[in-house]
């Protein structure tokens, strides 16, 4: 691997200011990792460089047809100071597989975790240690190839870019108000839905749009065939609690095709099993939830993934008439998942010692 470091870097001053309350996405780190690929030569040399624009020709393939990929993924600071990225490989798997959908090459996984590391270890010093804080990369790949044509990209370039963030909402937790967006999908069986691509996010940019001009957080998206069955949110998955104490049971929606498998999710449905939580994969229909609601069946809702981490859901909206999900928010299944995963996150917890991958 090729290392140029920056010859001015961010003051540590202003490193440390930003670090204080970085928000999330705001600032870059000082560098950027960079591998390229052609049809003829296959994936070039992974350099890391100073952080800086891209220069690109106006007819690059990514921007025209879309072949852009990306990922989420997050590197904590330990309790003995060193760092860890959490299941690097995971991203590395769903990353080839996006790769596939979109006609992309795929990229070496081990080569994909050794970059994150790699790019990691240069900014150790932009790895945030405050509560729920972390320095997320953000693996991506598109088609540099110039060339007008429709047709499959030669060329392509993989990045990593880094970001200390809190987490996506804020540092604290609130609840979320979501939409049910009847008129517009996100994603549809044999689509995109399940894979990582740009075009899946600016399929849900409108909906966000009409669920913030209405007062809510983000759009919680049925399934386009029969707009009845709940899927995710545009950029979380969505879990439901059922019952209340050892009763207790996390449904979430299954993996169908059109649903993104987050990372997060897995996890937690494995930590919950590992907890002897019941969990169960069904689908949700959106009616028989509203009347799982107000029964009082479901206790609980959250949304969850990379950025997110785990946020409870306390509103959602529909048709002009708002549903509360529960009197006591945020729930403690939520919390207990939320406090037992960022502890795994941040080697508080000894549990699943193999999802943390250390730089
Ligand atoms: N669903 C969508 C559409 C997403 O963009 C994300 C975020 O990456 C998730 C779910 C959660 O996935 P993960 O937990 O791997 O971050
Ligand atoms: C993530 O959680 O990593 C995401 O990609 C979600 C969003 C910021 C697009």
């Amino acid at each position: 691997m090729q290392i140029t470091m920056k010859t001015t870097p961010t003051s540590p001053e202003e490193r440390e200011r930003i670090l204080t309350s970085p928000g999330f996405g705001l600032h870059r780190t000082d560098h950027v990792l960079q591998i390229d690929y052609r049809g003829d030569a296959g994936w070039g040399e992974a350099v890391i460089k100073p952080y800086g624009s891209l220069s690109l020709d106006p007819a690059t393939m990514g921007l025209h047809y879309g072949q852009l990929i990306f990922e989420g993924l997050k590197a904590f600071v330990q309790s003995d100071g060193s760092v860890s990225l959490f299941r690097p490989a995971e991203n590395a798997r769903r990353l080839n597989e996006s790769a596939r959908r979109l006609s992309m090459p795929t990229l070496d996984e081990e080569l994909f975790v050794e970059a994150a590391r790699a790019l990691v270890e240069v900014e150790l010093d932009w790895v945030p240690t405050g509560p729920g804080q972390s320095l997320y990369l953000r693996p991506f790949m598109f088609a540099s190839e110039a060339h007008i044509g429709l047709r499959v990209a030669t060329e392509y370039s993989f990045l990593i870019l880094a970001t200390p963030v809190d987490p996506f909402f804020s540092a604290e937790v609130r609840a979320l108000s979501v939409w049910i967006d009847r008129d517009h999908v996100r994603a549809v069986r044999g689509g995109t839905g399940s894979v990582k691509c740009a075009g899946n996010y600016a399929a849900s940019m409108q909906g966000k749009q009409l669920a913030n001009e209405q007062g809510c957080d983000e759009v919680l998206w049925l399934d386009a065939i029969d707009r009845r069955w709940i899927e995710e949110l545009g950029g979380m998955n969505v879990c439901f609690v059922y019952g209340s104490g050892d009763e207790a049971r996390l449904v979430t929606p299954p993996l169908d095709g059109s649903i993104l498998a987050g990372i997060t999710r897995a996890s937690l449905l494995e930590l919950g099993r590992s907890r002897g939580l019941t969990v169960e994969e069904e689908p949700i229909a959106i009616d028989v939830l509203f009347t799982a609601m107000a029964t009082g069946e479901v206790t609980e809702a959250f949304a969850c993934g990379t950025a997110t981490v785990v946020a409870p859901i306390g509103t959602i909206l529909c048709d002009g008439v708002s549903r509360e999900i529960s009197a006591t928010r945020p729930g403690p299944v939520t919390m207990g998942l939320r406090a037992e995963l960022l502890a795994i996150q941040t080697g508080t917890s000894p549990a699943f010692p193999e999802w943390r991958t250390r730089v």
